[in-house]
């Protein structure tokens, strides 16, 4: 996607042939920087504070991660080690895993002394991929949002009114996001669309991801307070929900950031579609009950006590808005039950999250493979 119109992925290879750069989101909308990672040191820390977010480019960042070990120790137990660091750093998002298992299964019939160049070329096939299913996905999800251009005339609007929850955009990923995907193929098409973007906290990725992404591409949209999402519903002005997922399990439930359940509930209340888009390597068919096993990661209290922000002068600084005697908890993900989701949109179709649905979809995403 287009960043001050050049034409921008999230993560690449410098010049140099091996540092990888990525965008450095912790300091977005106010700054746009890159940020270079030369070790697997650099690439966990990069992981784990939130610089890379977003399931599918923490899965590829973790890939170049394997590459950066390559360099410094290619044999299995170096890698091994590598693959122990990295899978530790975000316990949520299952393209983490799925990466990282697929680059150690092409690395390790290698060579040792063609494991660096094979591990290079293993994670930008990775990226690439990355960036086929994401425009896939967009190109299966732009019918749902044409669909819904008569939801809004019912309701008396000629744009269509759609609600997103945290940032499931091309910065989630390599390049044209998971949820953002139609999004951007509905704009590119012409279709009127205006976008409520969830600030989402309490990291503000709808705020300070979605939202800035969006006015790059010139899609239309507006922030919103996480809890406003039910109200907008009841006066009429969403005819569809689309957020991305971090896990989703093989019976069809989704894992997603914190506050998405709820966005799922009003929706449901409301008759409004709510549809999730993610990649087939963000379902996890080892687990059966998505709400009873997958694991939710709890991240450190101060980013709930305390936000980041632009002051009036301009500096980039953050302020508490907790008293300190309180406790406060900051749990990353929830996870919303199949039956509150109208449909998966992936690389493989749109698929329901009903058990004959779900069966589909693995018989799709096998013959994919
Ligand atoms: O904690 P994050 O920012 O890595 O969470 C990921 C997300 O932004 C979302 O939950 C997203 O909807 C799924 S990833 C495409």
């Amino acid at each position: 996607m287009k960043v001050h119109g050049v034409e921008t992925r999230t993560i690449g290879v410098a010049d140099d042939g091996f540092t990888v750069e990525v965008i450095d989101q912790t300091r977005l909308p106010f700054e746009f920087t890159t940020v270079a990672l030369k070790t697997v040191d650099d690439a966990a820390r990069a992981i784990r504070e939130m610089q890379v977010r977003g399931a599918p480019l923490i899965g590829v960042t973790a890939a170049y991660g394997l590459c950066l070990q390559a360099r410094l120790d290619p044999s299995d137990a170096g890698l091994d080690a590598a693959y122990a660091d990295l899978i530790a750093t975000r316990p949520t998002a299952v393209n983490l895993r799925w990466a990282l298992d697929r680059m150690l299964l092409k690395l390790r019939p290698v060579p040792i002394s063609e494991r660096v160049d094979a591990a290079y070329a293993a994670a930008a096939e990775l990226a690439e991929e990355d960036v086929a299913t994401c425009r896939a996905i967009g190109d299966h999800g732009l019918p749902l949002i044409a669909a819904a251009e008569s939801f809004a005339r019912d309701r008396g609007r000629d744009v269509i009114g759609l609600l997103t929850h945290c940032n499931a955009g091309w910065l989630a990923t390599v390049d044209w996001g998971t949820a953002l995907a139609p999004v951007y193929r509905a704009q590119d098409e012409g279709l009127p669309i205006h976008v409520w973007v969830d600030e989402t906290r309490p990291r503000n990725q709808g705020a300070s991801l979605t939202a800035w992404e969006l006015a790059q591409h010139g899609v239309p949209h507006t922030v919103i307070a996480d809890n406003t999402g039910g109200h907008l519903m009841q006066k009429g002005l969403v005819d569809l929900c689309i957020t991305g997922s971090d896990r989703t399990a093989a019976n069809g439930d989704v894992c997603n950031k914190i506050g998405t359940y709820l966005k799922a509930l009003a929706a449901y209340d409301n008759g409004i579609p709510f549809y999730v888009a993610l990649p087939c390597s963000t379902i996890d068919w080892e687990i059966a009950d998505g709400c009873a096993e997958i694991p939710i990661e709890e991240r450190d209290g101060q980013e709930m006590s305390r936000v980041a922000g632009m002051d009036e002068s301009g500096k980039v600084t953050r302020v508490q808005v907790v008293a300190s005697e309180s406790a406060v908890a900051n749990y990353a993900f929830d996870v919303t039950p199949a039956r509150l989701v109208t449909s998966l949109i992936t690389e493989c179709g749109v698929f329901s999250t009903s058990v004959s649905g779900m069966r589909e979809l693995y018989a799709a995403r096998t013959r994919e493979e």
